[in-house]
């Protein structure tokens, strides 16, 4: 079988105010009826997938249950973790539980905020790089870029990918967020995908690659696994042991040293829902550019999202071109299109004046 490892932490800075710490993106319906996380896990079961396996933190276990149960999916076994510790003491987490009760399984490990429309090209996907996983090697999912973005990991193919490739190829080289200068190379090179964020390996794949590439994480995460305490049908993580595992992602810690690597290239849609200009490409802009929410109303506007989360509160937009404008209860956004990263600015404004 393979076993869905959902990741289910951060906060989504740059969603806000949609996203918030205590109801990150992953939780809020963005696009679609259903919430990211809830169409994560539906897209990863079915035939030949175990239950998922979710880690997230103490505020968000209740979320995950209720969310996983009204979708009508098995919960599986969830993770907590004390404090956030980034990717790769989660995914080593996951390993080591899974190492006790399905040692034989796959991991399919993968964020729960992007948005894959086609759910059947991505498990056909995921069938391609079943037989590579099995013979040991760490299996990444490749995206064609169409920008230098920096925010990504790229992975380096031996040769350039013709534009309809599907099948699973050796990786030369994985690069996790690159500056500039060299996503700009990367972009024009040919030989390069985006890093999809979504892995695929046996137990044992990873446990040695932790051995090989981040023995100092071994000890406190197993101690962290064997002491988890079950509390209210969770499974809590110990949190002394957990506290002195290092702050790292598992692209910097497992994948950029890793020599066993593979990619299956996908083609079919993927988009990591960032921030509010992907939410804007995602949800399709109208003939005018325009994506307007219900409660929201666009005038004379172009380019512009107009969203409101409230029946009490309507939208307005007149004479708008390329904005952003995301009206909460308790809170409004408004902001060039173009400035959709710097919206986590406004999260660290906000703080500071409290
Ligand atoms: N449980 C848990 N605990 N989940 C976490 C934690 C944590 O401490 N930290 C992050 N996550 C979850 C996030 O919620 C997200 O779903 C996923 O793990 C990836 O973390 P991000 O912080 O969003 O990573 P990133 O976007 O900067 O980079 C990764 O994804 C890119 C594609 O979206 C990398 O894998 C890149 O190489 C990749 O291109
Ligand atoms: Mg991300």
């Amino acid at each position: 079988t393979i076993t869905p490892v959902l990741l289910c932490g951060g906060s989504g800075t740059r969603l806000w105010p949609l996203s918030r710490k205590s109801y990150p993106k992953q939780f809020v319906p963005l696009v679609g009826q259903e919430t990211l996380f809830q169409a994560s896990a539906r897209r990863l079961s079915g035939p030949g997938y175990a239950p998922p396996l979710v880690l997230t933190g103490a505020d968000f276990r209740f979320i995950v249950t209720e969310q996983l149960t009204a979708a009508g999916i098995d919960p599986g076994a969830v993770l907590i973790e004390p404090m956030g510790r980034n990717t790769a003491p989660a995914v080593l987490a996951a390993a080591l539980w899974l190492e006790h009760n399905d040692p034989d399984t796959l991991m399919l490990v993968a964020p729960s905020d992007h948005v894959v429309p086609d759910a059947e090209a991505f498990r056909a996907a995921v069938a391609e790089a079943t037989a590579p996983a099995r013979a040991g090697q760490i299996v990444t999912f490749g995206i064609r870029p169409d920008r230098p973005e920096t925010g990504y990991g790229w992975l380096e193919l031996p040769e350039a990918l013709a534009a309809d490739a599907t099948a699973a190829g050796p990786l030369v080289r994985f690069v996790e967020k690159p500056d500039a200068e060299h996503a700009a190379q990367m972009l024009a090179d040919g030989r390069y995908l985006w890093n999809a964020g979504i892995f695929l390996f046996s137990v044992r794949a990873i446990l040695a690659a932790f051995e090989a590439h981040a023995p100092a994480l071994l000890d406190p995460v197993r101690r962290a696994v064997d002491g988890a305490q079950a509390d209210l049908g969770f499974l809590r993580l110990a949190p002394g042991p957990w506290a002195g595992a290092e702050d790292i992602s598992i692209d910097y810690a497992v994948m950029e040293q890793a020599e066993n690597l593979a990619v299956v290239p996908f083609g079919a849609g993927w988009s990591d829902l960032g921030d509010w200009n992907a939410v804007w490409r995602e949800a399709g802009p109208d003939g005018d550019g325009n994506v307007v929410s219900e409660h929201a109303t666009a005038i004379d506007c172009t380019g512009s999202l107009l969203r409101s989360e409230s029946p009490r509160q309507e939208v307005v937009g007149i004479g708008l071109e390329d904005i952003i404008a995301v009206a909460m209860p308790d809170a409004v956004l408004v902001a060039r299109r173009g400035d959709a990263q710097r919206v986590k600015e406004a999260v660290s404004a906000l703080k500071a004046r409290q």
